[in-house]
């Protein structure tokens, strides 16, 4: 007989951990889901009465938190506690760039990924299928049997304990994570073990229909979605690319979009010029490919997919040139408008956010920056910039940014305003208005098509936008 999953273990309350058990939470009701993360202030917020103060915005999560919290979704600390009830423990904890040692700056760091590992080597119980939902080089899951069963194989109440390890990728975009939960274009379970991967079927079946259900080798899940991220990728950096040759040539980036995305076999997705894709994913994995074949030898093919990336940081200093060029030259003194700070719209995530890098030249440029974003806070804007900019001695009354609290007062006395985030409220913005609190002449770059240029050309506003 096949046994049951009646409780669930997530190591890692973020962006992808957090969504991800409130959607199972809430299709699977005989199912506990704790949620387990050794920051204590995070977990605190997901507990927070007040559901506004839950630490990640996205559109319709807080409905099911409202839901489902203390019913048999929990949020806790006690790894020790959780770990040991679970019969199936997911791991969801950040796998970020290794910033030092072998593989710098390319590979990713699995520390995180280890230690949870080994806590659940330690406090598991019996028979415990472990979830790789983190994104993770190929081959991790190795890695993370290695350590499981290098513990002794009794647990603490003298049961035999053992574990199966499957791979089962996040493919939930930011914005629209709890849509792309409930309705996923597909589900990827990769795994040896039979019996544990149709456990993990038996839970999705609950709300995804089968045919979008794939079973995979555990190698094939992990190469799956790194390739996924890698494509989408190339695609923002192929159209950031031809937006420049726009540029130079007279024709618009819009009208290109949108004549080779009616090809079928092309599609209309991921073909929106922009400052350049951000997100705490894209970067990390396409240098983890690189890394991954360069490891394998197979130079042609990392240097292939390191020039997505070059592309993405040429998108941003391109931006930056545009506007010294536009505003005479220099910036130094001047003040400047920037809308938007999240790395795209509905989220408050900043993570690789092109606004960070674009905000920084500006400040080394010497101009004094108003940063409006619907939901990033100050401190947050604050933790991205390099501190390095923030305390050289030039950084002074001119030199430095704030946080406005709404357009009008982004605007008020500036030279430029630079629209970085497609948040939808930019497009609906009454130019009349602002018309009357910039100093003129006033130039607006909007990197992301999302202006409405006859509204504010008509208001005598200068406009460039990329890609026309
Ligand atoms: C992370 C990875 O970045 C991504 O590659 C992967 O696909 C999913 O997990 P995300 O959920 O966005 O994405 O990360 P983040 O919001 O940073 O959340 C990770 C959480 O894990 C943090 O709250 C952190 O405190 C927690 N954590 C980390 C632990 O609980 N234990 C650890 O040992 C390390
Ligand atoms: C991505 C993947 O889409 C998701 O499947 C994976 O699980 C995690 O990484 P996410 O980073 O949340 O999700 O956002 P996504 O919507 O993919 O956008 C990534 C970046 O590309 C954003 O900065 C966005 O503004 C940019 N982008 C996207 C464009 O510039 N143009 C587009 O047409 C699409």
């Amino acid at each position: 007989m096949m046994r049951e999953i009646n409780n669930i273990c997530c190591i890692g309350a973020g962006y992808v951990g957090g969504p991800t058990m409130a959607v199972i939470a809430k299709h699977c009701e005989n199912i506990q889901v704790n949620v387990v993360d050794i920051d204590e202030e995070r977990i605190n917020k997901w507990n927070d009465p007040d559901t506004s103060k839950i630490p990640i915005y996205e559109p319709g999560l807080r409905e099911i938190i409202e839901l489902t919290r203390g019913k048999n979704l929990h949020f806790s600390t006690d790894l020790k506690k959780h770990i040991s009830k679970a019969d199936m423990i997911f791991i969801s904890v950040n796998t970020p760039t290794k910033t030092r040692g072998r593989g710098a700056g390319k590979a990713s760091d699995l520390k995180w990924v280890e230690a949870s590992a080994r806590q659940i080597s330690e406090f598991a119980k019996g028979n415990t299928i472990i979830v790789e939902k983190s994104t993770l080089p190929v081959k991790t899951a190795e890695t993370i049997k290695e350590i499981l069963n290098s513990q002794k194989s009794i647990d603490f109440e003298n049961n035999f304990k053992s574990f199966e390890v499957l791979s089962n990728p996040e493919f939930l975009a930011e914005g629209t994570a709890i849509n792309d939960l409930e309705n996923p274009d597909r589900v990827l379970i990769g795994g040896e073990n039979d019996n544990a991967i149709n456990l993990l079927v038996e839970i999705y079946l609950n709300w995804v229909e089968k045919e979008k259900i794939i079973t995979t080798n555990l190698w094939s899940s992990e190469l799956s979605k790194l390739t996924a991220n890698a494509f989408l990728a190339q695609r923002v950096s192929s159209i950031n690319s031809i937006s420049a040759l726009c540029e130079s040539t007279g024709a618009d980036i819009n009208e290109v979009s949108k004549a080779i995305g009616m090809d079928k076999r092309i599609g209309n997705l991921f073909l929106k010029a922009g400052p350049g894709f951000g997100g705490s994913c894209f970067k990390k994995d396409i240098l983890n490919l690189v890394y991954i074949c360069e490891h394998y030898g197979l130079k042609e093919v990392s240097n292939y997919w390191e020039q997505v990336l070059k592309i993405n940081e040429w998108q941003q200093k391109r931006i930056i040139q545009k506007v010294l060029e536009k505003l005479f030259g220099t910036i130094t003194g001047k003040k400047l408008a920037i809308l938007g700070f999240s790395f795209k719209a509905n989220t408050n995530d900043t993570r690789e956010s092109p606004a960070i890098k674009i905000c920084e030249e500006l400040l080394i440029e010497g101009a004094k920056l108003n940063i409006f974003d619907p939901k990033v806070t100050y401190s947050q804007i604050k933790s991205c910039i390099d501190s390095n900019i923030i305390q050289t001695d030039n950084y002074n009354e001119f030199m430095c940014f704030s946080k406005a609290e709404t357009i009008q007062k982004a605007v008020e006395g500036v030279d430029g305003i630079i629209a970085i985030t497609d948040w939808e409220d930019f497009s609906k913005i009454n130019w009349e208005e602002l018309s009357k609190l910039v100093r003129k002449p006033c130039w607006i770059f909007d990197t992301r098509s999302i202006i409405n240029k006859i509204e504010a050309e008509k208001n005598n506003f200068n406009i460039w936008q990329l890609g026309s």
